[in-house]
């Protein structure tokens, strides 16, 4: 409104204007495949932080009844198929569909093991969870960095944020200590940020990167 009332010279000009802007709008709203990597691994991760879509709050068809885990948190890929992608509850792991094409993923989360509908995710959201699954979800059981590049990214990138000692933000425990009683989680966090919380993702930048800070942060103060 404020921009059409300011641009009222001429009424060409504000019509092209206002059609610039609509065509960059639409233009934004598409991800990139790297963005999509990160809404999907976010998704993966917690998706009823970041959605726009309903949440379900009943317990999913496939946690098994002896897990001992009710309710919305078992909609979590995460619950089921854990963070090292391996599976976690006897269930099986997501590492089996790497490399699938998006179509064949995205039949397996609508499927009726899976219940995942276009209430719950755009198409974007399905497109990126494919993504994450078929290129961004990796064996990261042999994984480890290296210790000195991971302090130089980790002064530069992180500790803005977290102080040298990753002690500076208050309302978690030291990273230190986070990154050391679970592994797995924090390296997905570290690649795809941790979801609803104003941290960066590395996934864009070469795996290394994010394994060399991953093993760095193990050396940390714990407390
Ligand atoms: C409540 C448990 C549960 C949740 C939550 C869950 N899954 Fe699954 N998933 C399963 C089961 C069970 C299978 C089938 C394993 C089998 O065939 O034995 C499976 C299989 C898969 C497979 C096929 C793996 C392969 O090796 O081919 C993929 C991919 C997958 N799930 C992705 C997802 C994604 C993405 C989400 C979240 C949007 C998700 N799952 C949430 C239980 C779950
Ligand atoms: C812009 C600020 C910012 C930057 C930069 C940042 N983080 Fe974070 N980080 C956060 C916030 C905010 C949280 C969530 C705090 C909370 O849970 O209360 C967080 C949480 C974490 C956690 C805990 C995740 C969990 O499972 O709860 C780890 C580990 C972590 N960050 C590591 C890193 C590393 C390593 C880097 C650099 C690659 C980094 N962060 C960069 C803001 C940042």
């Amino acid at each position: 409104m404020k921009i059409n009332v300011t641009l009222v010279k001429g009424a060409l000009t504000g019509l092209t204007v206002m059609a610039g802007l609509v065509a960059y709008s639409s233009q934004a709203q598409a991800l990139t495949p790297e963005g999509m990597m990160v809404r999907g691994g976010q998704l993966y991760d917690w998706y009823y932080q970041i959605t726009t879509g309903d949440i379900q709050t009943g317990t999913h068809v496939s946690m098994p009844a002896d897990a001992g885990q009710t309710g919305k948190k078992t909609w979590r890929c995460s619950a089921c198929h854990g963070f090292n992608y391996a599976g976690d509850l006897g269930i099986g792991g997501i590492l089996g569909a790497s490399g699938k094409s998006a179509d064949e993923i995205i039949a397996i989360i609508k499927d009726a093991k899976h219940n995942y509908t276009s209430d719950m995710f755009t198409d974007e959201d399905f497109q990126s969870l494919a993504m994450f699954v078929s290129k961004g979800a990796v064996d990261i059981s042999k994984l480890s960095g290296d210790v000195k590049k991971g302090q130089g990214y980790f002064e530069t990138i992180c500790a803005a944020c977290h102080g040298n000692d990753g002690k500076k933000i208050t309302d978690m425990p030291p990273v230190g200590a986070v990154v050391n009683k679970l592994p797995d989680r924090s390296l997905h966090r570290i690649r795809f940020s941790k979801p609803g919380d104003s941290m960066p993702a590395l996934s864009a930048l070469p795996l290394d990167v994010s394994v060399d800070v991953w093993s760095y942060t193990k050396t940390l103060p714990q407390e």
